[in-house]
Order: C-alpha cells, then structure tokens, then sequence
C-alpha cells in the first residue's frame, strides 16, 4: 500500500478532519465575536463527499482521523460522520476535539457509535474565568458531560486549554487542575498561544511562554516523559502522586515540527499541509464522485511532497489561517 510520506521522512497515518467551521463560542484568541458566515461562501463538504474523502484516506493507510470544527457536534449529521469514518478499513482510531457544549446531551451516542476519544477544550475550572474567556457560562453542563462519559466507562477523555497571560497562568490554576486530573484519572495538557491571522492584538497582550507551567510542574516533582512516536506534539508529565498526565504544546519550541504527522482537511475540502502553511489544494471538485478516486489518491500524494520542513512561525508567518476556527485547531 502506498503510504503518505513527504520529502522530510515523515510519514502521515493521522489526518485532521474539519467538518464546520461554525463555532457557538466566542473564545477571545479565536472568534471573539462569535462565528458569521460569509456571505457566497460555498457549504461545508457534504457527507458524500466526507465519504469519498474517507475513503481516499483510508487508501493512503490513514490509521487515525480527528473530526474537529468550529465546533463540530454543531452538524446534525455529526454521528452520521462517525459512522462512515468508524466504517473504512484502516481506520482504526476515531477522534473528536469539541467545546462539549452538548457533551452532557450527547454522551451516550459518543459511547454508542465507539468514538476513540474526545479531547474538550477547558480553558479554566474556574466558571468565571471560563465565561470569560468563551463567552458562555457552560463550565458545569461540560463538566457534568465529562462525569456521564465517564459513568458509561469512556476512558480517552483529554482536556486543552490555551495557556493565557494574567487569565490562567497562575499557581491556583495549576492546583486546580492538578487536583482535577488526579481525581477524575483524565489527561490535561496547556496549549501555548498561538499568533494567527486575526489576533495579533490579543497575542501581545495574552501570549505567555509555557515556561510558566513547565517551571511549576519541576517544582512540583512531575517528570517529563518520552514521546511515543504517534503521540502528537505535546510533551508529557507523569507524577507518582497523580492519576493523571499533565502535558505541554509549545508550538514555538524548536523541533516542535520535526516530530510533525499530521496533515488537515478544512470543512470546504482544502488539504492544508501545516496549521500554518500558504500551501493548500482544494480537492473538493475531486470529491464529487467516487470514481474519481484515482485522480484524488494521486493528487494527495502530489501534494505532499510541497510540505515544508517548519512552519516559520518563529519569523512572525502565520500563513493563510486569521483564527484555528477556520482549520480545526
Ligand atoms: N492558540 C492556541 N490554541 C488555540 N486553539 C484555538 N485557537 C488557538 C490559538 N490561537 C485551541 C482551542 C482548542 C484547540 C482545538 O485549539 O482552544 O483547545
Ligand atoms: Fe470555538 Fe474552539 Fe474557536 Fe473556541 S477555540 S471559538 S471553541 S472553534
């Protein structure tokens, strides 16, 4: 079988689906003024052409597909997705990221359609803290999706949240979440600010380098552990004290692209191939039918080999994307 591979030595068994980018929260670093259509803008692909996608992926030796948004339980026919993706051969790990607005509501078919995991965006425990940063006072109702998740016995449960200066970075913060993840045996992992497109301002007054948390996980006695080669940029912590793991994304470390496998599919069908790259293709006109699949294998394979070694973030490009809403985070 033909595998994904770029010209770095990469391989790509994961793949990040956006289905939407509509999103009902207005986070301050991503839509601070909630989600507006734009107008003439085409549909999010529909779920035949999800299908062919799929399907190409699976050919490619695709392993492992997140579905994330916006915020993607916003579709009606979000399980309906689950299905098909949970159906291809190959595919053996179906992950979803969500806001868990409806995770109360929802929690049963989570379990029901054998989701892999679900990570969900907290970015404090504390409810005011949370209203403020999302524009909605849901802290609790995610909470309480959390707990019935876990009464079904859903194990992959990770928390995000993005690590903001002034807002979440303090010692009552990290004891909060300390005591969190020990108890409920859940994984919580900080995501250093990331400058996009349109929020520059925000960036200067908010981004703060996750030396804050690692400085307290060293004071605390966590020890940082290795990466397992599938397991994504973060960079782990374990403490013989906790049933939990903490974990760090610093998007701005050195080599935090060489470990880098994961490509992107928007919600319209452009294969992004960084977070932050100009570089995309739209293979939507490919997705139409499923007997253009050949054509599609080929394309996706073309492409890449156009996948640059870093995302020069460092050097202030943030490529095409204004907010991770419009890329699936
Ligand atoms: N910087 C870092 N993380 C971000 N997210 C959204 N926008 C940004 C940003 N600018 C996070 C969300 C969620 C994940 C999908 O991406 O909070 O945890
Ligand atoms: Fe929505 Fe996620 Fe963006 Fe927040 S970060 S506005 S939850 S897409």
């Amino acid at each position: 079988m033909e595998k994904l591979r770029d010209n770095f030595g990469r391989t790509f068994p994961y793949i990040r689906l956006s289905i939407t980018d509509v999103c009902n929260f207005k986070c301050g670093y991503c839509l601070p003024n909630g989600y507006f259509k734009p107008s003439n803008a085409p549909g999010f692909l529909n779920i035949d052409e999800i299908n062919n996608l799929v399907e190409a992926l699976s050919c490619l030796g695709v392993s492992k597909i997140r579905i994330t948004g916006g915020e993607p339980t916003v579709r009606k026919d979000f399980f309906d997705i689950i299905k098909i993706v949970k159906n291809k051969k190959n595919i053996h790990n179906v992950v979803i990221t969500t806001n868990g607005y409806k995770l109360n509501k929802i929690a049963d078919q989570i379990v029901d359609n054998k989701i892999n995991g679900v990570n969900i965006s907290i970015d404090s425990l504390n409810a005011e803290t949370f209203r403020k940063v999302t524009g909605h006072d849901r802290l609790n109702q995610i909470l309480e999706g959390i707990d019935v998740l876990q009464k079904k016995g859903f194990k992959n449960i990770k928390v995000n949240a993005v690590l903001l200066k002034g807002i979440n970075d303090n010692e009552r913060d990290f004891d909060q979440w300390s005591e969190f993840i020990n108890k409920k045996k859940i994984d919580f992992r900080y995501i250093e600010l990331m400058q996009t497109g349109d929020n520059l301002n925000y960036f200067k007054k908010y981004h703060v380098p996750s030396s804050v948390f690692k400085d307290y996980l060293n004071r605390n006695k966590w020890n940082s552990i290795d990466r397992v080669s599938d397991a994504g940029p973060s960079i782990n912590y374990v403490s013989p004290n906790s049933n939990g793991k903490f974990g760090i994304i610093a998007p701005y470390s050195r080599d935090f692209c060489k470990s880098c496998n994961r490509l992107r599919i928007t919600a319209k069908g452009e294969l992004r191939l960084c977070l932050f790259g100009n570089t995309g293709v739209n293979l939507r006109p490919l997705l139409k039918n499923s007997s253009q699949k050949k054509e599609l294998l080929n394309l996706i394979l073309t492409q890449l080999r156009f996948k640059k070694e870093s995302h020069y973030l460092e050097i202030g490009d943030t490529g095409a994307t204004p907010h991770l809403a419009s890329i699936g985070g």
